[in-house]
């Protein structure tokens, strides 16, 4: 065979080589289907590997689907929209608060003692099958019993979480038990227990609810010419933001509309609706007392659900539940006059002060009336109490010193507002 002839030969039957070769190889090398794991021995070193491995691709697969999981919201009348995450300081994460152990053809029974409510509350968990209830005779029954006043004369059985109900600051409310440990939990603005049910949250949205373009009305910022806007009813108070506002007022315009200032603007009024969109630059949103997680619908309904930068007094207080970069805070400053520069460069600066809107394109602040009921309640309040129910064997929760929960819970008068100068 000359080396011609071998070329020809190989030219023409490569195929049938090349065939015959992929065959053999199938043949010896390839594992039967199913037989992976029946015929798997130990001290099969190599099979235990690959099984090994994957386990932990599987495992590793379902990691990233659980973080990238994301919660349909679809509340009655407005846009759904997809949740990533719920900003809470809470360790309790959105997807097991939104899913109950239900056990079906059961229910289980949330009996308000003295705390008002109705079934409505449950409207954002219709499927949970939980039943509201005012009836003190059915107290043995209860799963959860709320109270609100000073006479919880029902012994509770190890089972029972007492729920103490109160959407008050701690400087204005408060309740004498019969143990300092006799209240489970509390139903309020407090995330720090299952069954917080805040004036608002926010929300990382899942990527497809993501805002793309423009974060903000231009045609409404753009006629903005105003300093701040306060409205206020309740004059004198513990966190003394009323003397702060006075010593603010010295540096930048602060408009006090309401019982404590000069300003009118009656409610339902249509400019006095759009005046904080369209005129004011920033709202104040100072609370009454300056307590642990006490914010309330100053912040969620004034300042988040318009096109405003809202002022709050304590950092920390509200960073863990809004957006970054979304308010202003008193002790970001050294001095009265230090803040009252940066509120006036703001107003200055159009392309700075936007950049206070950009985490509208990742998040939603939702804001919670107490009145209106659905899914949007869901990870919150009644809700979780009904989840907390159906836990199985019920998930132990106490609070140990109610006296350090509650009432030490809160600054002294003023404490903020002295600790900064007017100048340095
Ligand atoms: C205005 O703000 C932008 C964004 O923060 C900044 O880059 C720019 O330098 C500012 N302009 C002036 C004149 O200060
Ligand atoms: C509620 O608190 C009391 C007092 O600490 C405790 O005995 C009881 O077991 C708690 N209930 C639940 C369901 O955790």
């Amino acid at each position: 065979m000359t080396l011609r002839n071998v070329k020809i030969f190989f030219a023409r039957w490569k195929y049938l080589m090349f065939a015959c070769c992929v065959t053999y190889l199938l043949v010896v090398y390839a594992p039967f289907p199913n037989s992976n794991q029946k015929n798997w021995r130990e001290g099969e070193i190599e099979l235990s590997n690959e099984h090994e491995t994957e386990k932990t691709e599987a495992k590793k697969e379902e990691e990233k689907t659980d973080k990238n999981k994301v919660f349909k919201f679809n509340p009655v009348g407005k846009e759904p929209f997809d949740v990533e995450e719920i900003l809470t300081s809470s360790d309790i994460k959105i997807s097991e608060r939104m899913n109950a152990n239900v056990k079906p053809g059961e229910k289980r029974i949330i009996l308000s003692w003295n705390a008002g409510h109705s079934p409505d509350n449950l409207q954002g968990c219709p499927d949970w099958n939980c039943e509201f209830t005012q009836v003190r005779s059915r107290v043995n029954e209860a799963a959860a019993v709320l109270i609100a006043h000073n006479d919880p004369d029902f012994k509770p059985t190890p089972d029972q979480y007492v729920l103490y109900f109160s959407q008050e600051s701690p400087a204005n409310s408060g309740i004498s038990l019969p143990r300092t440990d006799f209240v489970n939990m509390t139903l309020g603005f407090r995330h720090d227990t299952p069954a917080g049910s805040p004036y608002g949250y926010s929300v990382k949205l899942g990527p497809k609810s993501r805002l793309q373009g423009p974060v903000v009305d231009a045609s409404l910022v753009k006629g903005k010419s105003k300093g701040a806007a306060w409205f206020v009813s309740h004059c004198q108070t513990s966190s003394r933001r009323e003397e702060f506002v006075r010593r603010l007022q010295k540096h930048i315009q602060i408009d006090i509309y309401g019982g404590c200032g000069p300003m009118k603007c009656p409610r339902g009024n249509k400019k006095c609706d759009t005046m904080l969109d369209t005129d004011y630059h920033f709202y104040v949103t100072f609370e009454n007392s300056i307590c642990q997680d006490y914010v309330t619908e100053k912040l969620w309904k004034s300042g988040y659900q318009n096109t405003i930068i809202p002022l709050v007094l304590k950092r920390k207080l509200v960073e863990p539940f809004v957006p970054p970069n979304s308010f202003i805070a008193v002790d970001d400053f050294k001095s009265v006059r230090e803040m009252g520069d940066h509120l006036k460069y703001l107003m200055s600066n159009n392309t700075a002060y936007m950049e206070y809107f950009e985490w509208r394109r990742d998040y939603k602040v939702i804001f919670l009336d107490g009145s209106h009921h659905d899914v949007l309640e869901r990870p919150w309040g009644f809700c979780q109490v009904c989840r907390m129910a159906w836990t199985d064997p019920r998930q132990r929760v106490i609070i140990p010193n109610w006296d350090v929960y509650w009432r030490q819970s809160c600054e002294k008068d003023g404490e903020l507002v002295k600790s900064i100068p007017d100048v340095l």
